[in-house]
């Protein structure tokens, strides 16, 4: 027999040997073994765990120390304050990219009605989240992913989430009969021999979410490319890129002739977004 508080404990000690923020990862398992949430756990720190329960919880606890990360094994990540599915044909949102969707709203005033385009949804994350802050806009969002758009569906389904519109494709390709005020994107920005593709989660995501050829920067170049020929006048394009890449996107945004291009840092004082303003009318 077994506490909750003992067996978090006890989790929380083994799993430090491998991962960081140990406590949070045990309490994540165990609310999922138990189906109750976080705050019942800290509520019933004395409560008995069954056998049943404490066999499940360690069966949990020990396919995250091999490794697997732990969204992919409750099926489940918060993102902007939405619970989503997440599976592995999808990338694991990450709060990093709460910076590029807090962007992007400045760029879409509450009453107006904006067509944003989400390039690379994975899960839905960003368009979902847009979509709950800006209920008059409609978001278009796409991947090329098949099995990505089925859970990016059910994620939209479970919030109810009327203003968004799912497309297959290749980055703006399904999309383009339209034009769009906002176009963001979080595309796979990771060099192909990155030592980071081996490390923590990363070796569980797929691949086709994370790396991209030429130094990692292949599909932002067609993205900030193409992007051009669908954005309104004064239309804004945002892009996640890696901590090392603002100056190499910086300069592929002037090349192709945006204006207000602007980099942007994380709360950690990364720069991890850069955005752009393109009027295809003075050109
Ligand atoms: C870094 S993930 C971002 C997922 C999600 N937007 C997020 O922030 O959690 C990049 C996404 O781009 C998709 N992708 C890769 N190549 C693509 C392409 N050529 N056209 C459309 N989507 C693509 C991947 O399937 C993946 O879902």
């Amino acid at each position: 027999m077994s506490s909750i508080r003992n067996a978090l404990n006890h989790a929380a000690i083994t799993l430090a040997t491998r991962h960081k923020g140990a406590m949070l990862e045990s309490e994540v398992l165990l609310a999922y073994a138990l189906e109750k949430s976080r705050t019942w756990l800290h509520t019933w720190p004395e409560r008995e765990l069954t056998k049943a329960q404490l066999a499940r919880f360690n069966a949990l606890v020990e396919r995250r120390l091999q490794g697997e990360p732990s969204a992919y094994i409750t099926g489940e990540r918060e993102f902007w304050s939405l619970s989503l599915e997440v599976t592995p044909d999808t990338l694991i949102p990450r709060p990093d990219t709460e910076l590029l969707v807090e962007l992007a709203l400045e760029h879409i005033p509450r009453d107006e009605v904006f067509n944003i385009a989400d390039l690379g949804t994975g899960t839905g994350a960003i368009a979902l989240a847009i979509a709950t802050e800006r209920p008059r806009s409609h978001i278009f969002a796409v991947d090329y992913s098949a099995d990505a758009l089925a859970v990016a569906e059910r994620n939209r389904t479970r919030h109810g989430l009327d203003n968004v519109t799912l497309r297959r494709g290749d980055w703006l390709t399904p999309l383009n009969e339209l034009t769009f005020q906002v176009i963001v994107s979080n595309p796979p920005y990771i060099r192909e021999d990155d030592s980071h593709l081996n490390q923590g989660d990363l070796p569980f995501e797929p691949r086709r979410a994370l790396v991209a050829a030429d130094n990692g920067l292949e599909d932002i170049r067609k993205i900030v490319a193409d992007s051009r020929a669908q954005l309104a006048p004064n239309g804004s394009l945002l892009i996640e890129h890696g901590f090392d890449q603002a100056a190499a996107v910086t300069q592929l945004f002037k090349e192709h002739d945006y204006t207000n291009v602007t980099a942007h840092r994380d709360l950690s004082g990364q720069p991890r977004v850069v955005s752009g303003q393109y009027n295809s009318q003075i050109k």
